[in-house]
């Protein structure tokens, strides 16, 4: 399903235009009056027409119609898209993790995260920020989640890029997240090109039963791994039934699979990504089944002769002035205090249970070190701190810190200091 199904067509704002041209015609305070008209009249992101999609010849590697390619026929959009460079707000440097939050030093030791892990700050920062980490990236399929020129190259020649050398297929990438990611080529419809997303979620798609735009940032936006033997980028689901944390641990428990070894403690642990899509869409969500993430982190947005388009600047909908005036104004009268709130709450309980899983994680080490501990003793208390520690980073890494789904952040984080007091009173 399209989502450019549910929408009015272009034809209908090129008359709003028109209006807005007449007032222009006459007196300034009329453009203003028109504009503030068309401001509270277009609020929704899926209430803006869709424009006509001209023919462009793709000038990108493999076929890939890059942004400049789209730059003449969309220029708002494209000036929208290039605002995603602006970094204002980081200008002091980005948060380093591993020195706000000292124990991932420790949870995550044996992997590249424990010395280096940097805020991300934006799409048009994807391959300037794998350029410059320093966590270890031999294979291509790192690049799974930065460019479209990797996912085209995938679509070109197959699953087996993955397991190219990394050096190698960086050097033939020059895009970073773009219009091919969300659009393929068709600008203004939604398609879905990664190929782990398509073989996960274009059925559920195309029977109405997943929102498309939430696939489409689910294309990064995710918890995914790759394959121990073919490299391959994959989803641990193949339905959203599937995606569920207790159900993505039952998964990766199942097939045996773990991202490293914590060396200290012998416990092969499965390191989460960022699992924004199944926060968001997942059981508990408060607002899943009326906005999608395009309604909250893209908005509308007015050009200078007031006609509406979508804004591809990806921001907190905190900073999104028309978004709150409008959208949210109806129930919410002080959301980022509200914001606020649950992410002091979760942030403030990650760090006690982190707190527990670096506890657990010495009396580990020192029992090892002691050998008085069978073997079977051991595992007994690993495989409680390897889920501990799941349900602790599923919540850890997404984006949110809580807002997305403060219920299933709540219980995600009660199972994990749960599971650690269970292993810590083992010795
Ligand atoms: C092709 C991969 C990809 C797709 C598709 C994608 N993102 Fe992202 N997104 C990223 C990466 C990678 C980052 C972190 C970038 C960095 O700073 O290095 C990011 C960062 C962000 C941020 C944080 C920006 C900031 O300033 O901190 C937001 C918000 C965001 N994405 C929203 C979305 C939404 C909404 C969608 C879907 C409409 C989407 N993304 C689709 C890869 C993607
Ligand atoms: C990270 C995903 C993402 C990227 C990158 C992206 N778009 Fe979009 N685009 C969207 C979403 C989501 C919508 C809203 C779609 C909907 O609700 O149907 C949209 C809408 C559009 C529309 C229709 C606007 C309307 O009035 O409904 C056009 C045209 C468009 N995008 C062009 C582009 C171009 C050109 C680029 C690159 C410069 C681009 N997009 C990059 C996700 C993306
Ligand atoms: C109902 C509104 C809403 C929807 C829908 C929504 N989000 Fe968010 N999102 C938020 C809020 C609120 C925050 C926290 C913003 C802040 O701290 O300023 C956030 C934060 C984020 C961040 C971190 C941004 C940053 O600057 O660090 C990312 C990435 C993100 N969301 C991606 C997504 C994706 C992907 C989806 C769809 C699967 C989605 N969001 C759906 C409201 C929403
Ligand atoms: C029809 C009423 C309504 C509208 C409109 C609305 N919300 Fe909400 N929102 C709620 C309710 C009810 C809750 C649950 C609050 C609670 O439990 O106290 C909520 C909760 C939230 C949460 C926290 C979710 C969580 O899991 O705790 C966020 C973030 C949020 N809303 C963002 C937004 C944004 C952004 C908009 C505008 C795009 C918006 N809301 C529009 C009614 C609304």
């Amino acid at each position: 399903m399209s989502t450019s199904a549910n929408k009015k067509f272009w034809g209908n704002v090129a008359c709003a235009a028109a209006l807005v041209a007449v007032f222009a015609g006459s007196m300034a305070s009329q453009v203003a009056q028109a504009n503030a008209k068309a401001y509270a009249a277009v609020t929704s992101v899926k209430d803006v027409p869709v424009p006509n999609v001209p023919k462009v010849t793709p000038t990108g590697a493999n076929g890939v119609a890059t942004a400049a390619d789209w730059s003449k026929a969309y220029p708002d959009i494209y000036a929208s898209h290039m605002a995603n460079a602006d970094n204002t707000g980081h200008e002091g440097g980005r948060i380093k993790y591993t020195e706000q939050d000292p124990d991932i030093q420790t949870l995550y030791q044996g992997m590249g995260f424990s010395f280096d892990y940097t805020e991300a700050i934006g799409h048009a920062y994807t391959l300037q920020d794998i350029a410059e980490t320093t966590r270890p990236h031999k294979l291509a399929n790192c690049l799974t989640c930065k460019t479209p020129d990797l996912t085209a190259l995938v679509n070109a020649q197959g699953t087996g890029v993955y397991a190219m050398d990394f050096e190698e297929v960086m050097a033939q990438m020059s895009e970073t997240v773009s219009c091919y990611n969300c659009h393929g080529n068709t600008p203004g419809t939604i398609v879905i090109e990664s190929d782990y997303m398509k073989n996960a979620m274009q059925d559920e798609i195309d029977a109405g039963t997943m929102d498309a735009v939430n696939v489409s940032c689910g294309q990064c936006h995710i918890e995914y791994y790759f394959d121990p033997d073919t490299k391959a980028t994959l989803t641990p689901y193949g339905t959203p039934e599937e995606m569920s944390p207790d159900a993505i641990l039952a998964y990766y428990n199942g097939m045996g699979f773990s991202d490293y070894t914590n060396e200290n403690s012998g416990v092969q642990q499965i390191k989460v990504q960022h699992p924004e899509f199944e926060t968001y869409t997942g059981a508990g969500s408060v607002h899943a089944g009326t906005f999608n993430c395009a309604d909250c982190h893209m908005g509308v947005a007015y050009n200078a002769k007031g006609v509406p388009y979508v804004s591809h600047e990806f921001t907190s909908p905190l900073d999104n002035q028309h978004l709150l005036d409008t959208t949210c104004a109806a129930c919410h009268s002080d959301l980022a205090g509200m914001v606020k709130g649950i992410q002091d709450e979760i942030t403030g309980r990650e760090t006690e249970i982190s707190a527990l899983l670096v506890e657990l994680n010495a009396k580990l080490a020192a029992a090892v070190e002691a050998g008085e501990m069978s073997e079977a003793e051991l595992d007994a208390i690993r495989a409680l701190d390897r889920d501990a520690q799941f349900y602790w980073d599923f919540v850890y890494v997404e984006n949110s810190e809580g807002a997305h789904n403060s219920a299933l952040a709540r219980e995600c984080l009660d199972k994990a200091e749960a599971l650690a007091n269970e292993a810590l009173a083992k010795f």
